[in-house]
């Protein structure tokens, strides 16, 4: 018998969640106002401005640059020279990247041999004593141990180095090559959407040849043209040039491809912009800008090997590509409508913390809200029933 209405109360009973309809103008506003909100989120913001109904894709893309201009020096250790872009962009050519030198110390004749260090607390003599064999990480070379006169008022300790030794205490201020503010750069960059087969270049359809010839980049009046005058690209990053050029930086020229690719390609266009990447306060840091040293090796008449020293410095151009582009597709629309709906379960949520914990009331809407059962021994409930609620399948098979 037990089982049998077990049996009648798992085939022939269907139960339902019980609605508790509050009539409360503050509850119902609350509840009103919390899927408003929703609604607003998920339409405005996700829909609208986030375009969650678009696949992205991010950029791939490769850079490549040409630097245009010369510059006239007319010092007195080299006389009047032309430096042109074989000179001063080191190395020829890099990936997305180009370094400008703007300064430069240059040593010019260096050979092995014995000469004086460079004058400092550790190598001045006979206030610190000449070892022989010593070398520390500041060192032009190997000393000999002997002390020996560096010009007429100074002796340092003798060296076995690439003599003379550079003397890079002062740094060239102006900049040896000032006119580099006046050179451009060139930038092609071809940019490819790989998900959606969308490809593109920054010198753009519309941009003739004799346009290309003699246009430099301006924001307002040229922001299509992929010609760079240096002076410009650090101006626009709040920099002095000048200023610049003496000890060097790093400099980034940002290309931002963000494309709608629902609305026409010709709408998918570069964006340039400008910043300085390096720590550009001079003052605060230990060891400021950009330099590095390379030499030039020939040989004299005699055989003899040689080489010119040269310390650049200078500015570097990287070329940073980025950006992410959208179209429709089913299923980020799908997901997105799917979570916003799933976020009006918040609203019920929010709402049953008002009612229940916040207002007056909230002991009387308990009382209507939950359905009360006391302990089992308690009260006497039938048996079989709860039984039957519990081990359904079990009783079935006793059955
Ligand atoms: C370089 O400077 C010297 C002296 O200052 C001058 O005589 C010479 O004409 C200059 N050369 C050029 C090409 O300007
Ligand atoms: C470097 O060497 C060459 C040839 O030996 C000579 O003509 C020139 O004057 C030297 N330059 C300096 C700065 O010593
Ligand atoms: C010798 O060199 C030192 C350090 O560079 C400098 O301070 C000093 O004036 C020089 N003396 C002469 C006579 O050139
Ligand atoms: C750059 O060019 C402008 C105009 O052609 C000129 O006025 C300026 O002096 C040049 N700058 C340098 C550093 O030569
Ligand atoms: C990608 O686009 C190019 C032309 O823009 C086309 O020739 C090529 O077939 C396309 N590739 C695929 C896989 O659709
Ligand atoms: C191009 O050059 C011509 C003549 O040389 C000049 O009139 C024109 O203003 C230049 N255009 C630009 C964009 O600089």
């Amino acid at each position: 018998m037990v089982s049998c209405g077990a049996f009648q109360s798992f085939f022939f009973e269907y139960d339902t969640p019980r609605i508790v309809l509050i009539r409360s103008r503050k509850v119902g506003l609350v509840n009103r106002a919390v899927q408003l909100a929703i609604l607003a989120y998920v339409i405005g913001w996700v829909f609208l401005w986030e375009k969650g109904y678009q696949e992205t894709d991010s950029v791939v893309s490769s850079v490549t640059t040409k630097v245009k201009g010369v510059a006239l020096t007319n010092t007195s250790t080299l006389g009047a020279r032309i430096w042109d872009v074989a000179d001063y962009v080191i190395p020829p050519q890099e990936k997305n990247t180009v370094f400008v030198m703007t300064n430069a110390i240059l040593t010019v004749n260096q050979s092995q041999g014995h000469c004086p260090e460079l004058p400092d607390e550790k190598t001045e003599c006979p206030k610190s004593s000449c070892i022989s064999g010593y070398v520390s990480s500041h060192s032009s070379g190997i000393q000999t141990g002997k002390c020996v006169p560096y010009n007429d008022s100074i002796n340092t300790c003798e060296v076995f180095a690439w003599c003379p030794v550079e003397d890079d205490y002062h740094i060239p201020r102006p900049a040896l090559l000032q006119e580099a503010e006046n050179f451009t750069l060139l930038v092609k960059n071809n940019i490819w959407y790989p998900k959606f087969n969308f490809s593109k270049r920054n010198i753009l359809p519309t941009i003739s040849a004799t346009y290309l010839k003699n246009c430099t980049y301006d924001s307002h009046t040229d922001p299509f043209c992929p010609i760079f005058r240096l002076g410009k690209i650090v101006e626009a990053a709040g920099q002095n040039f000048q200023e610049m050029a003496v000890e060097g930086g790093v400099m980034a020229l940002q290309i931002n491809w963000d494309c709608n690719l629902d609305r026409a390609a010709n709408h998918c266009v570069p964006k340039y912009s400008f910043r300085r990447l390096d720590s550009k306060d001079s003052g605060h840091t230990v060891s400021p800008g950009y330099n590095f040293r390379f030499a030039k090796y020939y040989k004299d008449s005699h055989g003899k090997e040689l080489r010119t020293l040269i310390k650049a410095y200078g500015i570097r151009f990287d070329v940073i590509v980025f950006g992410k582009a959208g179209k429709f597709d089913v299923i980020p629309t799908m997901i997105n409508i799917g979570s916003g709906l799933a976020l009006f379960g918040v609203a019920t949520v929010l709402c049953d913390i008002v009612v229940l914990y916040c207002m007056k009331k909230k002991y009387y809407y308990r009382e209507k809200k939950y359905k009360y059962v006391e302990d089992y021994e308690l009260v006497s409930i039938s048996e079989s029933r709860v039984k039957a609620k519990l081990l359904p399948s079990l009783t079935v098979a006793i059955f």
